[in-house]
């Protein structure tokens, strides 16, 4: 380690309590180097388990003295490396910071550290009657502060929205040393330049959220799921346009291809009609019964042309898991059939569903590859998991993905729909924004971290 970083790590030791100040530990710091992008492990030269904004700043005041970087991290569930220390330096773990500090059902917001599982806050929350909806897959693990940096989107973001829509303020640590809040606790407010939105996606480039101010609406009294089998993932494709451009909005509009079927029948054969060569989960909610039944029933006649067999709804709860079980393990059975995955997460316009998903399966087809296409396909976010078994192997899957996120960009969407560009995309970035918006964006970095200290090497291509 360079005497910089010693003298860094020196100065936190005076500052921070053993306990919370990991220095030594390799298997520790290399946790913290870690995350589910498949990149890598980068650790960091120490973390420090922060609970307060005034020790984020006491943090930043170390790192500015000695130049050393700083990175923000906790439930390292990230899929595009955002927190990963490529150049080592400083981890700030957010982990102690979740409490939730109010719930309140008249402004209906929640006041929450950024350290608080989103599934957590979701289920108090929802005794109160109230909801919060975005629900990324790894809603049982990620922390609304990651989801923040990200973006974080979910099956229900078809209906609701990403992360962005129901974040009303923060509080920042800048590099600078600053503690701002941002934002209002009023759903209006046009004061300024929307440093809230800015601040959100930011992937932890701009500052470190300490809290976080969240809309919540009133939770929805029922929920109709259903699961609809088609012959192909084409059939499956134009059936989602064809829903979605009748006017109907279902919650969720969740596709599933031929090759994550083949991966899940392996592990639980008959979860779903044999033969089947794609599946929609749809689901649909409201506050009256009978409206939120007919949808999920309008929803079937529409693909009903497109669908083999009968479709699917569930009947209770225990059914509804069930349904959803499919599409919540998908990644874990993917991995049982090629070990190796690079998880992509490109969206494209709602029109051109059909043609992405058969560009992702000619690029399989063309460079020998599985890849398995399933995700939030109605909002044209989907997941295109090319697979791998060896290392040898990546140069071929590094061109598949290349491919992949050229095309979405090529039919109107982008690279990343919901996991950030981070350490993984971002000698993409350029081909989707171009040099203009990039240098842009690197001014206004500059702007919040005038000594690019704040998580260093994420988004912008390589200097
Ligand atoms: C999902 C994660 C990969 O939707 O975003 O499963
Ligand atoms: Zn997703």
């Amino acid at each position: 380690m360079s005497a910089p970083r010693d003298a860094a790590l020196a100065e936190l030791a005076a500052r921070f309590p053993p306990g919370r100040l990991v220095t030594g530990d390799r298997d520790r710091l290399e946790a913290y180097g870690r995350d589910e992008s498949d990149l890598g492990t980068y650790p960091p030269d120490a973390a420090v388990l922060v609970e307060a904004a005034e020790e984020v700043r006491t943090v930043f005041e170390v790192a500015t003295r000695h130049r050393v970087p700083v990175v923000p991290v906790a439930a390292r569930s990230g899929k595009s490396g955002g927190s990963l220390a490529v150049r080592g330096g400083i981890a700030v773990s957010l982990e102690r910071m979740n409490r939730i500090l109010e719930i309140d059902g008249e402004d209906l917001v929640a006041r929450v550290e950024p350290g608080v599982v989103t599934g957590v806050l979701q289920a108090e929350v929802e005794k109160h009657g109230l909801f919060y909806p975005p629900d990324p897959n790894s809603l049982d693990l990620c922390t609304i502060g990651g989801n923040v940096a990200e973006n974080a989107g979910g099956p229900r973001a078809l209906k609701y929205g990403v992360t962005r829509e129901y974040v009303l303020g923060l509080t920042v640590v800048l590099p600078t040393g600053e503690i701002l809040r941002t934002g209002h606790r009023s759903i209006k407010g046009v004061a300024g330049y929307d440093l809230t939105a800015l601040l959100v996606g930011s992937e932890g480039t701009l500052g470190i959220v300490t809290e976080v101010l969240v809309k919540l609406l009133p939770r929805p009294r029922h929920v109709a799921t259903a699961l609809v089998a088609f012959a192909s993932v084409a059939d499956a494709a134009r059936a989602v346009s064809r829903v979605l451009a009748q006017g109907v909005i279902p919650r969720c509009l969740e596709l599933m291809d031929d090759v994550s079927l083949r991966a899940i029948a392996r592990t639980s054969p008959g979860r779903f009609p044999a033969g089947a060569g794609a599946l929609l989960l749809v689901e649909t909610d409201g506050n009256d019964e009978e409206q939120v039944f007919a949808e999920i029933v309008r929803v079937g006649e529409l693909v009903g042309a497109e669908a083999e067999g009968e479709v699917l709804v569930a009947q209770g709860e225990a059914q509804r898991r069930e349904i959803w079980e499919i599409r919540k393990y998908l990644s874990v059975n993917l991995k049982a059939v090629h070990p190796h995955k690079l998880s992509e997460d490109i969206a494209v316009p709602r029109s051109r569903i059909p043609e992405m998903v058969a560009r992702a399966k000619a690029v399989g087809q063309r460079l020998a590859l599985d890849v398995a296409t399933y995700g939030h396909a109605g909002d044209g976010n989907l997941h295109c998991n090319v697979m791998y078994d060896r290392p040898d192997q990546r140069p071929r899957v590094d061109e598949a993905v290349a491919e992949i996120l050229r095309a979405a960009v090529d039919l109107g969407g982008t690279i990343t729909g919901e996991h950030g560009v981070g350490l993984a995309k971002r000698a993409f970035l350029e081909y989707e924004q171009g040099a203009e918006a990039i240098a842009l964006q690197r001014r206004l970095k500059a702007a919040f971290d005038p000594l690019g200290l704040l998580n260093p090497g994420k988004i912008f291509p390589a200097d």
